[in-house]
Order: C-alpha cells, then sequence, then structure tokens
C-alpha cells in the first residue's frame, strides 16, 4: 500500500484528478470504478474540465435502496450533478445499480455481470466512512463478498443525512462487494479532514479484521492512499 499525505484537500483532489486523467490518457477505454460522498466532490470539479471520456466506461459502488434517479439524496443525481453532466461520457457507459429494480438480488447479479463483461474495474477511486467502510461495506462484510442488498449503520445513515434534507435515509442500499472492488487493477482512496483521522490511523496500523472494511486493501497489490 502506497500512502501520500497533501497539506490540504485542494491538493488531495488536484493529484487524485491528475491520476483519474491520466489514467484516460493511458487508456481512452478504461474501466472506472467511482465513489459518490463529499470527498470525491474536488476530484470531479478538476476532472470536468479536462476529460476526455467518449470510450470510457464506469460503475458506480453504491446506490440506496428503494429511491428512485431522480431523488435528490440518490447517487444518481450525484453523479449527474458532479460529473456526468459535464464530460462526453457515453450514457451507454454508465452504470449506477438501480435501488428501485423489483428483483433486488437479479439487479445486484446483472451488475456483476455488466462489470465482468466489461472486462473488469481498471481504476477504482474509493472514499472511506468514519467505520471504515468502502462502498456501502459496512463492519463485519466478508473480504470476498460481492455485489449485493446491504442494511446501513445508524451512524453511516446520520452522516449521509445531509442529503436528505430531513427526510429518512434508506435503510438498505446495493453496494459492490469487498470482492469486487479487489478485483479492479488499481485502487485510489481518498480520504480528507478530521472525521477520517482515527480510520486512516487504523488503515496505517496495517491490521487486518473484517472489522475494518478498508483492511481488506491490504491484500491488494496497487493501492494508493491519499491523505489530507
Ligand atoms: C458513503 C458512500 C461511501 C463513501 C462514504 C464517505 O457512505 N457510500 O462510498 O466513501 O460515504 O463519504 P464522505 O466522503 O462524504 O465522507
Amino acid at each position: 500500500m502506497k500512502w501520500q499525505s497533501f497539506a490540504s484537500y485542494d491538493e488531495l483532489s488536484a493529484y487524485a484528478a491528475r491520476l483519474f486523467i491520466e489514467a484516460i490518457r493511458d487508456n481512452p477505454r478504461i474501466v472506472l470504478g467511482l465513489p459518490t460522498g463529499r470527498t470525491p466532490i474536488g476530484m470531479y470539479q478538476r476532472v470536468v474540465n479536462e476529460c476526455s471520456c467518449r470510450d470510457v466506461a464506469t460503475f458506480n459502488l453504491d446506490e440506496y435502496v428503494g429511491i428512485s434517479c431522480d431523488h435528490p439524496g440518490s447517487y444518481c443525481t450525484y453523479m449527474q450533478e458532479h460529473l456526468f453532466s459535464h464530460i462526453d461520457i457515453n450514457p451507454a457507459n454508465v452504470h449506477i445499480p438501480d435501488g428501485t429494480a423489483t428483483d433486488l438480488a437479479a439487479e445486484c447479479a446483472r451488475y456483476e455481470q455488466q462489470i465482468a463483461a466489461a472486462g473488469h474495474l481498471g481504476l477504482t477511486f474509493l472514499g472511506l466512512g468514519q467505520n471504515g467502510h468502502i462502498g456501502f461495506n459496512e463492519p463485519g462484510t466478508p473480504f470476498d463478498s460481492r455485489t449485493r442488498v446491504v442494511e446501513l449503520t445508524k451512524s453511516t445513515r446520520l452522516a449521509n443525512a445531509a442529503l436528505f434534507e430531513g427526510e429518512a435515509v434508506p435503510t438498505h442500499a446495493i453496494t459492490m462487494g469487498i470482492g469486487t472492488i479487489l478485483d479492479s487493477k488499481r485502487i485510489v482512496l481518498l480520504a480528507s479532514g478530521e472525521s477520517k483521522r482515527e480510520a486512516v490511523e487504523r488503515l496505517r496500523s496495517g491490521e487486518v479484521s473484517e472489522e475494518f472494511p478498508a483492511s481488506a486493501l491490504h491484500g491488494h497489490p496497487d493501492v494508493t492512499v491519499l491523505v489530507a
């Protein structure tokens, strides 16, 4: 695991954006795994001016169950707002789990198949939950887990309440599994701010435990952690 520290969130975002753009320059047909949350916003802001993304394919890590794409709290809305509406990506190459599917198990299986059919993730960006979650893989998730429906912890629902403006945060989500994420050729994790300090130090400690989902990344050969 490689570590890079930055003096500010802006510097971290600029560096992450450079990795994003360079990966596409190296391989215009790259398959990207993409995160949501506050942390990657600075990276997306910088990417939109430079990205020539026509042939890129993307798979988002997760989506809430039970809210439609046009709900302001959905990750579908987030991705349109922060990235997809600003770049030239072919909408057919954009993938986000459908949390409104009537058969959620079938939707999860379909998502896994789509990732495999695209040739697997080439580069995946991750955020970090305060409890060490990656995607929506909460503590206790097996490291070989695949895309599935999960129940969100209270603390995660609270941390993500802002976009729901008083409305209840969904109780469940579809998330790529830890095994799905680990299949990515390269992984870049972004962590910024005081609220992530404890999780970052736990990751740095080298402890490997299912109680701390991000620690699964210690078993991957090409992970870079960007910290500010
Ligand atoms: C949500 C997302 C995660 C993200 C995490 C951290 O739980 N499902 O993928 O990493 O939030 O978000 P933030 O960057 O806002 O702290």
